[in-house]
Protein backbone atom coordinates (compact mmCIF):
# COMPACT_ATOMS: atom_id res chain seq x y z
CA UNK A 1 0.00 0.00 0.00
CA UNK A 2 2.73 2.63 1.18
CA UNK A 3 4.62 1.61 -2.28
CA UNK A 4 1.23 2.06 -4.32
CA UNK A 5 1.05 5.46 -2.80
CA UNK A 6 4.62 6.45 -3.22
CA UNK A 7 4.17 5.75 -6.85
CA UNK A 8 0.86 7.81 -6.83
CA UNK A 9 2.50 11.13 -5.27
CA UNK A 10 5.36 10.83 -7.51
CA UNK A 11 3.28 10.48 -11.07
CA UNK A 12 1.35 13.87 -9.53
CA UNK A 13 4.62 15.40 -8.63
CA UNK A 14 5.69 14.81 -12.08
CA UNK A 15 2.37 16.12 -13.49
CA UNK A 16 2.51 19.12 -11.91
CA UNK A 17 6.50 19.44 -12.75
CA UNK A 18 5.77 19.35 -16.18
CA UNK A 19 2.66 21.38 -15.65
CA UNK A 20 5.07 24.32 -14.92
CA UNK A 21 7.29 23.18 -17.25
CA UNK A 22 5.03 23.59 -19.81
CA UNK A 23 4.46 27.69 -19.07
CA UNK A 24 6.33 29.78 -21.72
CA UNK A 25 7.35 32.68 -22.00
CA UNK A 26 8.09 34.51 -25.35
CA UNK A 27 10.70 37.39 -24.45
CA UNK A 28 11.16 39.59 -27.29
CA UNK A 29 13.98 41.85 -27.73
CA UNK A 30 15.19 44.76 -30.01
CA UNK A 31 18.51 44.42 -31.28
CA UNK A 32 22.10 42.45 -30.52
CA UNK A 33 23.72 45.24 -31.36
CA UNK A 34 23.35 47.46 -28.39
CA UNK A 35 25.05 45.94 -25.65
CA UNK A 36 22.61 46.63 -22.77
CA UNK A 37 19.37 44.23 -24.78
CA UNK A 38 22.17 41.57 -24.73
CA UNK A 39 22.26 41.79 -21.14
CA UNK A 40 19.00 42.06 -20.56
CA UNK A 41 17.79 39.26 -23.00
CA UNK A 42 20.63 36.95 -20.89
CA UNK A 43 19.17 37.92 -17.82
CA UNK A 44 15.85 37.29 -18.21
CA UNK A 45 16.43 33.89 -19.88
CA UNK A 46 18.89 33.03 -16.88
CA UNK A 47 16.20 34.48 -14.44
CA UNK A 48 13.08 33.14 -16.15
CA UNK A 49 14.68 29.06 -16.82
CA UNK A 50 15.63 28.94 -12.86
CA UNK A 51 11.95 29.67 -12.11
CA UNK A 52 11.05 27.02 -14.42
CA UNK A 53 9.80 28.56 -17.37
CA UNK A 54 10.45 27.82 -20.82
CA UNK A 55 11.65 30.55 -22.39
CA UNK A 56 11.44 31.68 -26.10
CA UNK A 57 13.99 34.56 -26.50
CA UNK A 58 14.79 36.65 -30.00
CA UNK A 59 16.46 39.53 -31.07
CA UNK A 60 14.88 41.27 -33.73
CA UNK A 61 18.10 42.94 -35.43
CA UNK A 62 16.30 46.62 -34.80
CA UNK A 63 13.65 45.90 -37.70
CA UNK A 64 10.38 46.01 -36.91
CA UNK A 65 8.48 43.81 -39.20
CA UNK A 66 11.26 41.00 -37.86
CA UNK A 67 10.11 41.81 -34.21
CA UNK A 68 6.22 41.55 -35.68
CA UNK A 69 6.90 38.45 -36.99
CA UNK A 70 8.78 37.34 -34.08
CA UNK A 71 5.85 37.88 -31.57
CA UNK A 72 3.84 36.51 -33.95
CA UNK A 73 5.45 33.21 -33.91
CA UNK A 74 5.72 33.32 -30.14
CA UNK A 75 1.89 33.82 -29.93
CA UNK A 76 1.58 31.08 -32.50
CA UNK A 77 3.90 28.48 -30.81
CA UNK A 78 1.93 28.75 -27.19
CA UNK A 79 3.34 31.25 -25.51
CA UNK A 80 1.57 31.94 -21.79
CA UNK A 81 2.85 35.53 -20.98
CA UNK A 82 4.65 37.89 -23.90
CA UNK A 83 7.67 39.95 -22.68
CA UNK A 84 8.44 42.70 -25.21
CA UNK A 85 11.06 45.52 -25.35
CA UNK A 86 9.86 47.02 -28.71
CA UNK A 87 12.59 48.61 -31.63
CA UNK A 88 9.62 51.26 -32.24
CA UNK A 89 6.60 51.76 -29.40
CA UNK A 90 3.81 51.58 -31.66
CA UNK A 91 4.21 49.11 -34.63
CA UNK A 92 3.22 45.98 -33.30
CA UNK A 93 -0.28 47.04 -32.80
CA UNK A 94 -1.54 43.26 -34.86
CA UNK A 95 0.52 41.48 -32.63
CA UNK A 96 -0.83 43.16 -29.57
CA UNK A 97 -4.27 42.46 -30.75
CA UNK A 98 -3.94 38.35 -31.60
CA UNK A 99 -1.91 38.42 -28.03
CA UNK A 100 -5.25 40.30 -26.29
CA UNK A 101 -7.57 37.95 -28.36
CA UNK A 102 -5.96 34.57 -27.40
CA UNK A 103 -5.92 35.68 -23.73
CA UNK A 104 -2.13 36.46 -23.51
CA UNK A 105 -0.80 39.48 -21.10
CA UNK A 106 1.84 40.89 -22.21
CA UNK A 107 4.42 42.99 -20.59
CA UNK A 108 6.09 45.79 -22.13
CA UNK A 109 9.79 45.34 -21.21
CA UNK A 110 11.61 48.87 -20.35
CA UNK A 111 10.12 50.55 -23.03
CA UNK A 112 6.52 51.53 -23.48
CA UNK A 113 3.96 49.71 -26.10
CA UNK A 114 1.94 52.24 -27.74
CA UNK A 115 -1.52 52.79 -28.94
CA UNK A 116 -2.45 49.36 -28.23
CA UNK A 117 -5.22 48.63 -24.68
CA UNK A 118 -3.52 45.08 -25.33
CA UNK A 119 -0.57 45.90 -23.21
CA UNK A 120 -0.87 44.05 -19.57
CA UNK A 121 2.04 45.76 -17.49
CA UNK A 122 4.99 47.92 -17.83
CA UNK A 123 8.40 47.28 -16.09
CA UNK A 124 11.17 49.80 -16.86
CA UNK A 125 13.31 52.40 -14.77
CA UNK A 126 12.08 55.42 -13.86
CA UNK A 127 12.96 57.27 -17.06
CA UNK A 128 12.56 60.80 -16.64
CA UNK A 129 14.53 60.55 -13.65
CA UNK A 130 17.36 58.78 -15.39
CA UNK A 131 17.27 63.02 -17.17
CA UNK A 132 16.89 64.27 -13.69
CA UNK A 133 20.23 62.81 -12.73
CA UNK A 134 21.87 64.03 -15.81
CA UNK A 135 20.77 67.54 -15.90
CA UNK A 136 21.18 67.41 -12.29
CA UNK A 137 25.01 66.42 -12.45
CA UNK A 138 25.19 69.44 -15.54
CA UNK A 139 23.93 72.01 -13.13
CA UNK A 140 26.23 71.47 -9.95
CA UNK A 141 29.27 70.76 -12.00
CA UNK A 142 29.24 73.72 -13.87
CA UNK A 143 27.56 75.19 -10.37
CA UNK A 144 25.33 76.98 -12.70
CA UNK A 145 23.60 79.23 -9.94
CA UNK A 146 26.73 80.55 -8.85
CA UNK A 147 29.32 80.35 -11.82
CA UNK A 148 29.26 83.70 -14.18
CA UNK A 149 29.14 81.12 -17.32
CA UNK A 150 28.24 81.08 -20.17
CA UNK A 151 28.98 78.16 -21.07
CA UNK A 152 28.33 76.23 -24.35
CA UNK A 153 25.87 73.57 -24.35
CA UNK A 154 24.96 71.17 -27.14
CA UNK A 155 22.40 68.26 -26.96
CA UNK A 156 21.95 64.97 -28.33
CA UNK A 157 18.92 62.46 -27.85
CA UNK A 158 17.47 59.53 -28.37
CA UNK A 159 15.44 57.55 -30.35
CA UNK A 160 11.93 59.10 -31.68
CA UNK A 161 10.55 55.93 -32.04
CA UNK A 162 10.96 55.31 -28.36
CA UNK A 163 8.83 56.33 -25.60
CA UNK A 164 11.58 56.27 -23.18
CA UNK A 165 13.37 58.99 -25.09
CA UNK A 166 11.57 61.57 -24.52
CA UNK A 167 11.02 61.47 -20.77
CA UNK A 168 15.08 61.37 -20.71
CA UNK A 169 15.29 64.61 -22.48
CA UNK A 170 12.30 66.44 -21.20
CA UNK A 171 13.73 65.18 -17.36
CA UNK A 172 16.99 67.13 -18.36
CA UNK A 173 15.78 69.73 -19.97
CA UNK A 174 13.59 70.44 -16.78
CA UNK A 175 16.81 71.38 -14.76
CA UNK A 176 18.58 72.76 -17.74
CA UNK A 177 15.54 75.02 -19.37
CA UNK A 178 16.03 78.09 -17.14
CA UNK A 179 19.94 78.10 -17.50
CA UNK A 180 19.15 77.97 -21.29
CA UNK A 181 16.33 81.08 -21.48
CA UNK A 182 18.57 83.11 -18.99
CA UNK A 183 21.96 82.91 -21.20
CA UNK A 184 24.17 81.19 -19.13
CA UNK A 185 23.90 78.30 -20.72
CA UNK A 186 23.91 78.54 -25.29
CA UNK A 187 23.35 76.41 -27.54
CA UNK A 188 25.59 77.45 -30.20
CA UNK A 189 24.19 75.26 -32.63
CA UNK A 190 20.50 76.54 -31.92
CA UNK A 191 19.73 72.84 -32.03
CA UNK A 192 17.54 72.63 -28.70
CA UNK A 193 13.99 70.84 -29.76
CA UNK A 194 14.12 67.48 -29.49
CA UNK A 195 13.62 66.78 -32.76
CA UNK A 196 16.16 68.41 -33.76
CA UNK A 197 18.48 66.52 -31.57
CA UNK A 198 17.14 63.34 -32.03
CA UNK A 199 19.29 59.96 -32.95
CA UNK A 200 17.10 57.28 -35.08
CA UNK A 201 17.26 53.97 -33.45
CA UNK A 202 20.18 55.36 -31.12
CA UNK A 203 22.68 54.94 -33.43
CA UNK A 204 26.47 55.76 -32.59
CA UNK A 205 27.17 56.49 -36.01
CA UNK A 206 24.52 59.13 -36.53
CA UNK A 207 24.97 60.67 -32.85
CA UNK A 208 28.63 60.83 -34.52
CA UNK A 209 27.71 62.59 -37.87
CA UNK A 210 25.80 65.07 -36.39
CA UNK A 211 28.22 65.84 -33.88
CA UNK A 212 30.89 66.04 -36.17
CA UNK A 213 28.48 68.43 -38.10
CA UNK A 214 28.20 70.82 -35.07
CA UNK A 215 31.69 70.61 -34.50
CA UNK A 216 32.87 71.88 -37.85
CA UNK A 217 29.89 74.35 -38.10
CA UNK A 218 29.69 75.67 -34.42
CA UNK A 219 33.49 75.43 -33.12
CA UNK A 220 35.87 75.27 -35.71
CA UNK A 221 36.86 79.23 -34.40
CA UNK A 222 38.17 77.58 -31.56
CA UNK A 223 35.44 78.19 -28.77
CA UNK A 224 34.82 75.30 -26.05
CA UNK A 225 32.14 72.65 -25.79
CA UNK A 226 31.41 72.90 -22.24
CA UNK A 227 28.78 70.36 -21.92
CA UNK A 228 27.16 68.06 -24.18
CA UNK A 229 24.03 66.72 -22.46
CA UNK A 230 24.15 62.66 -24.10
CA UNK A 231 20.62 60.72 -23.45
CA UNK A 232 22.85 57.00 -23.65
CA UNK A 233 25.97 55.50 -24.19
CA UNK A 234 24.90 54.80 -27.26
CA UNK A 235 25.02 58.24 -28.74
CA UNK A 236 27.49 59.76 -25.97
CA UNK A 237 30.24 56.96 -27.83
CA UNK A 238 29.09 58.62 -30.92
CA UNK A 239 30.03 62.24 -29.64
CA UNK A 240 33.33 60.90 -28.13
CA UNK A 241 34.28 59.48 -31.75
CA UNK A 242 33.06 63.23 -33.35
CA UNK A 243 35.35 64.90 -30.60
CA UNK A 244 38.72 62.55 -30.62
CA UNK A 245 38.85 63.16 -34.40
CA UNK A 246 37.42 66.85 -34.59
CA UNK A 247 38.11 69.40 -31.44
CA UNK A 248 40.73 70.24 -29.83
CA UNK A 249 39.21 72.64 -27.01
CA UNK A 250 38.64 71.88 -23.88
CA UNK A 251 36.81 68.61 -22.84
CA UNK A 252 33.42 68.79 -22.41
CA UNK A 253 31.10 67.27 -19.82
CA UNK A 254 29.67 64.59 -21.19
CA UNK A 255 26.65 62.62 -19.54
CA UNK A 256 25.26 59.37 -20.74
CA UNK A 257 22.86 56.04 -19.52
CA UNK A 258 23.63 52.29 -18.92
CA UNK A 259 27.37 52.26 -17.87
CA UNK A 260 28.04 49.94 -21.56
CA UNK A 261 31.32 48.60 -21.35
CA UNK A 262 33.04 51.12 -24.09
CA UNK A 263 31.73 54.11 -21.96
CA UNK A 264 32.95 53.06 -18.60
CA UNK A 265 36.48 52.78 -20.27
CA UNK A 266 35.79 56.24 -21.38
CA UNK A 267 34.41 57.52 -17.66
CA UNK A 268 37.98 55.73 -16.21
CA UNK A 269 39.60 57.84 -18.89
CA UNK A 270 38.68 60.77 -18.12
CA UNK A 271 36.48 60.86 -21.90
CA UNK A 272 33.31 60.63 -20.38
CA UNK A 273 31.85 62.85 -17.09
CA UNK A 274 29.55 60.13 -15.78
CA UNK A 275 26.86 57.20 -16.86
CA UNK A 276 23.69 56.49 -15.20
CA UNK A 277 23.73 52.82 -14.21
CA UNK A 278 20.41 50.52 -14.68
CA UNK A 279 21.11 47.13 -13.67
CA UNK A 280 19.72 44.79 -15.83
CA UNK A 281 19.32 42.08 -13.14
CA UNK A 282 17.58 44.17 -11.24
CA UNK A 283 15.03 44.81 -14.04
CA UNK A 284 15.01 41.03 -15.48
CA UNK A 285 14.41 39.84 -11.54
CA UNK A 286 11.16 42.26 -11.50
CA UNK A 287 9.88 41.28 -14.70
CA UNK A 288 10.09 37.32 -13.53
CA UNK A 289 8.21 37.71 -10.32
CA UNK A 290 5.52 39.92 -12.13
CA UNK A 291 5.12 37.13 -14.55
CA UNK A 292 4.77 34.41 -11.96
CA UNK A 293 2.33 36.60 -10.63
CA UNK A 294 0.67 36.79 -13.27
CA UNK A 295 0.70 33.34 -13.89
CA UNK A 296 -0.46 32.30 -10.47
CA UNK A 297 -3.44 34.92 -10.45
CA UNK A 298 -1.79 36.67 -7.66
CA UNK A 299 -1.42 40.68 -7.24
CA UNK A 300 1.21 41.74 -9.57
CA UNK A 301 3.60 44.66 -8.13
CA UNK A 302 3.14 47.88 -9.60
CA UNK A 303 4.30 51.20 -7.88
CA UNK A 304 3.07 53.52 -10.99
CA UNK A 305 -0.55 53.56 -11.55
CA UNK A 306 -0.31 57.32 -13.45
CA UNK A 307 2.73 58.33 -15.87
CA UNK A 308 2.32 56.04 -18.40
CA UNK A 309 -0.45 56.67 -20.75
CA UNK A 310 0.25 54.71 -23.93
CA UNK A 311 -2.17 56.95 -26.06
CA UNK A 312 -5.38 54.53 -25.46
CA UNK A 313 -4.55 53.16 -21.72
CA UNK A 314 -2.65 54.11 -18.75
CA UNK A 315 -0.70 51.20 -18.17
CA UNK A 316 0.21 50.07 -14.66
CA UNK A 317 3.77 49.85 -14.08
CA UNK A 318 6.74 48.94 -12.04
CA UNK A 319 9.66 51.61 -11.78
CA UNK A 320 12.77 50.98 -11.09
CA UNK A 321 15.69 53.35 -9.60
CA UNK A 322 18.43 54.45 -11.83
CA UNK A 323 21.75 55.06 -9.79
CA UNK A 324 24.19 57.75 -10.41
CA UNK A 325 27.62 56.49 -11.80
CA UNK A 326 31.26 58.01 -12.38
CA UNK A 327 34.87 57.46 -11.91
CA UNK A 328 34.24 57.32 -7.89
CA UNK A 329 31.55 54.64 -7.36
CA UNK A 330 31.96 52.34 -10.90
CA UNK A 331 34.02 50.14 -8.95
CA UNK A 332 31.53 49.80 -6.27
CA UNK A 333 28.38 49.53 -8.87
CA UNK A 334 30.09 47.41 -11.79
CA UNK A 335 32.77 45.24 -10.10
CA UNK A 336 31.88 44.67 -6.72
CA UNK A 337 28.39 43.88 -7.35
CA UNK A 338 29.54 41.23 -10.09
CA UNK A 339 28.25 42.99 -13.01
CA UNK A 340 31.95 43.31 -14.65
CA UNK A 341 34.46 41.66 -14.19
CA UNK A 342 37.34 44.14 -14.14
CA UNK A 343 38.96 42.19 -16.94
CA UNK A 344 36.20 43.74 -19.37
CA UNK A 345 37.05 47.10 -18.21
CA UNK A 346 40.65 47.11 -18.90
C1 LIG B 1 16.75 52.31 -22.91
C2 LIG B 1 18.14 52.81 -22.68
C3 LIG B 1 19.00 52.53 -23.89
C4 LIG B 1 18.32 52.94 -25.18
C5 LIG B 1 19.07 52.45 -26.37
C6 LIG B 1 16.18 52.88 -24.18
O1 LIG B 1 14.90 52.46 -24.39
O2 LIG B 1 15.92 52.66 -21.82
O3 LIG B 1 18.67 52.19 -21.53
O4 LIG B 1 20.20 53.22 -23.78
O5 LIG B 1 17.02 52.42 -25.24
O6 LIG B 1 19.16 51.09 -26.41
Amino acid sequence: MKNVLAIVLCMLLLVVSVGAMAEKVGVSMPTKDLQRWNQDGENMQKQLEAAGYTVDLQYASNDVQTQLSQVENMISEGADVLVIAAIEGSSLGEALTMAKDEGIPVIAYDRLLMESDAVSYYATFDNYMVGTVQGTYIKNTLDLDNAAGPFNLEITAGDPGDNNAGYFYQGAIDVLKPYIDSGKLVVKSGQIAFDDVATPTWATETAQNRAENILSSFYADGSNVDVWLCSNDSTALGVENALAANYTGTYPIITGQDCDIANTKNMIAGKQSMSVFKDTRTLAAQVVKMVGQILKGETVDVNDTETYNNNVIVVPSYLCEPVFADVNNYKELLIDSGYYTEDQLK
